[in-house]
């Protein structure tokens, strides 16, 4: 890895503010192979040297991995000329320069997004190819969800405007509610399957991508960054689909 200025390293390490990195650093509490560094300006190389906080050792990554449980009325889009956005809500210790989420919400749904400043990462989860399940959870404004539209929805569904999905899984919970698996991110895809079949999504929220459902812990307008862990599991349902 190329080296890293210090208040970089430790407020990515830390998770916290560049103004909180520059407390660390001054106040000694910051090493590197041992030595005591104190201007953020000094630069290392995270993969052969050692940099410890607090004398407790530190792992750098380059890119940062987001999670959060989007509240309605909040735009997925990065610009504000609709509102606020998914970046206004973030804690500051998370902002960097170019995040971005990876697979956009309705201003008016709700639920799991992920944001991160790392391109091929946002492909894996967004390219229809990587085949990756996103699933929603509905509610419609009339009674039509039965046996006959769950094999439909298994032959994928024309969408309006020329489009269709691919297949897609709906887990009928009663005549109006329910889940539904989609494999790929179209414009206000959710809305649009049920639109062309009789029936308004009047509360929607995703609630799982890929193998990671949305932590139960994690509340509304919360956000937090990805374990190694969940890292994993987002991907543990990837398929190339040829
Ligand atoms: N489908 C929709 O219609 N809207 C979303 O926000 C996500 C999927």
């Amino acid at each position: 890895m190329a080296l890293v200025r210090m208040d970089k390293l430790v407020c990515t390490a830390a998770g916290c503010s560049r103004a909180d990195a520059k407390r660390l650093l001054s106040s000694g509490a910051v090493t590197v192979d041992g030595k005591t560094i104190k201007q953020g300006s000094v630069k290392a190389d995270p993969d052969s040297q050692t940099v410890c906080i607090g004398g407790k050792p530190v792992k750098y990554s380059e890119h940062i991995y987001i999670i959060m449980n989007k509240p309605l009325g909040v735009v997925s889009s990065t610009d504000d000329h609709d509102g606020q956005t998914v970046l206004d809500i973030l804690p500051e210790q998370l902002l960097r320069k170019g995040l971005f989420p990876a697979g956009r919400l309705d201003k008016y749904t709700c639920g799991m997004m992920i944001i991160t400043d790392d391109g091929d990462f946002a492909h894996r989860i967004l390219a229809p190819k990587k085949h990756l399940p996103k699933i929603y959870q509905f509610e419609l404004d009339a009674p039509i969800l039965n046996e006959q539209l769950r094999q439909k929805f298994l032959q994928g569904v024309y969408l309006g405007g020329g489009e269709y999905s691919s297949p897609a899984y709906l887990d009928i919970i009663s005549p109006t509610e329910g889940r539904v698996t989609i494999f790929e991110g179209i414009y206000h895809q959710v809305r649009r399957m049920f639109d062309q079949n009789g029936g308004h999504v009047i509360a929607l929220k995703r609630i799982k991508i890929g193998g990671l459902p949305l932590p139960d812990d994690l509340a509304e307008g919360m956000s937090r960054q990805l374990t190694d862990d969940e890292l994993k599991q987002l991907f543990e349902t990837e398929k190339e689909v040829l």
